[in-house]
């Protein structure tokens, strides 16, 4: 089958493209985006072809499966035009910037009868998935509280336009500035180690840093920190930012009841599980991939598997309207100043 991709940037150039190119059930790649010269450059590259429109790769009855990994405001109207087409969807996070729009794409998945997944990646790494694993084990009792970070330098090193005036600093855009970009991995990631869901938050933002290209203060935050309950009854913190200057922070700790578990904490582990009585076990799993140093996720590799066996992805179109609440949550505390509780 071929794959379509909707959006020629850095995510379809660093990961979706290689990852199709790499996939045995994978002829060929289209690509479409605004930009014709963005997908031309990616259709040399990957040995692939241009669609002259959306339209007509969605016309295209070889096309089975379609990224979208255009940007976030555009996700509600090109994966639901893509699913009510009878294609099979992986979409970027995140879903879309209202919970509306993510019921959309979710009910044109239902329509479809087709695959609908999303591309929360860090449930894919080795490590979170060891983690969840000793979680689900119960060897160490239940997780008590939690920590979790994902930082970088900002998104005006990595999207394909390399200037303030990138589209992830503006509001109608990006929607939620570093809490959509970063964030939503890490609160999903929360929900698949845990098997839990966060029900209640509060958060604190500000721009602190980035400025767009009048050299004013982004419109959306640059940093957030948030403290959480889950359904369960644990206890967590979270910052996400995109002022991690020189070095990436992608860590989560939990602290359970005879033991703690520190994922991408490590220098040289992936995984570290210290047992209450002192005792440490280290696991070498594979490098967390970062926005200068990209490996295979596996997601595509998951997605064509999904479709060939049309099984539900391990992260579908309800899992991310379940993170999106909690990034609407997360903004809406850090703007009324109040806890939000997070209605199912
Ligand atoms: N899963 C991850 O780890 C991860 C990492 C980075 C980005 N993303 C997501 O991937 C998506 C794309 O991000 P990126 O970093 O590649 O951004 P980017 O700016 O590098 O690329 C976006 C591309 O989409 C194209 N585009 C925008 N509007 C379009 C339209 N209406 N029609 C056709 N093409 C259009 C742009 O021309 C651009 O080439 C975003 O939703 C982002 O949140 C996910």
């Amino acid at each position: 089958m071929k794959a379509g991709i909707i959006g020629c940037g850095s995510i379809a150039r660093f990961r979706h493209a290689p990852e199709y190119k790499a996939n045995e059930h994978i002829s060929e790649i289209v690509f479409y985006d605004r930009n014709p010269e963005r997908a031309e450059r990616l259709a040399a590259m990957f040995d692939g072809t241009v669609a002259g429109s959306v339209d007509d790769m969605l016309e295209d009855p070889d096309i089975k499966v379609v990224s979208d990994c255009s940007s976030n405001e555009n996700h509600p109207i090109f994966s639901t035009q893509a699913l009510l087409h009878g294609k099979h969807v992986l979409c970027e996070k995140p879903i879309s910037l209202t919970v509306e729009d993510a019921s959309k794409i979710i009910d044109a998945q239902k329509k479809s009868g087709t695959v609908l997944m999303v591309d929360h990646n860090q449930r894919f790494t080795r490590a979170h998935q060891k983690a969840r694993e000793i979680v689900q084990s119960g060897e160490l009792g239940k997780v008590l509280t939690f920590r979790t970070t994902f930082g970088h330098k900002g998104p005006e090193h990595w999207g394909i336009n390399k200037s303030n005036s990138t589209w992830f600093f503006k509001k109608e855009r990006s929607g939620f500035g570093v809490a959509g970009d970063l964030g939503i991995h890490k609160l999903d990631l929360i929900h698949y180690l845990m098997e839990d869901e966060i029900v209640k938050i509060s958060a604190l933002q500000g721009a602190l840093d980035k400025v767009d290209e009048q050299g004013k203060p982004i419109e959306v935050c640059d940093n957030i920190v948030a403290t959480m309950q889950t359904k369960k009854g644990c206890l967590g913190t979270a910052s996400f930012s995109w002022t991690y200057y020189g070095e990436e922070d992608n860590s989560t700790i939990l602290y359970c009841e005879k033991g703690i578990i520190k994922i991408y904490h490590h220098p040289a582990y992936q995984l570290e599980v210290i047992h209450s009585n002192g005792e440490k076990v280290h696991y070498q799993l594979e490098k967390m991939q970062t926005n200068d140093d990209q490996t295979n996720t596996g997601v595509i590799n998951a997605f064509i598997n999904c479709v060939q066996s049309s099984r539900k992805p391990l992260a579908s179109g309800e899992d991310a309207l379940i993170s999106l609440r909690v990034v609407l949550a997360m903004l809406d505390s850090a703007e009324t100043g109040h806890a939000i509780t997070i209605s199912s």
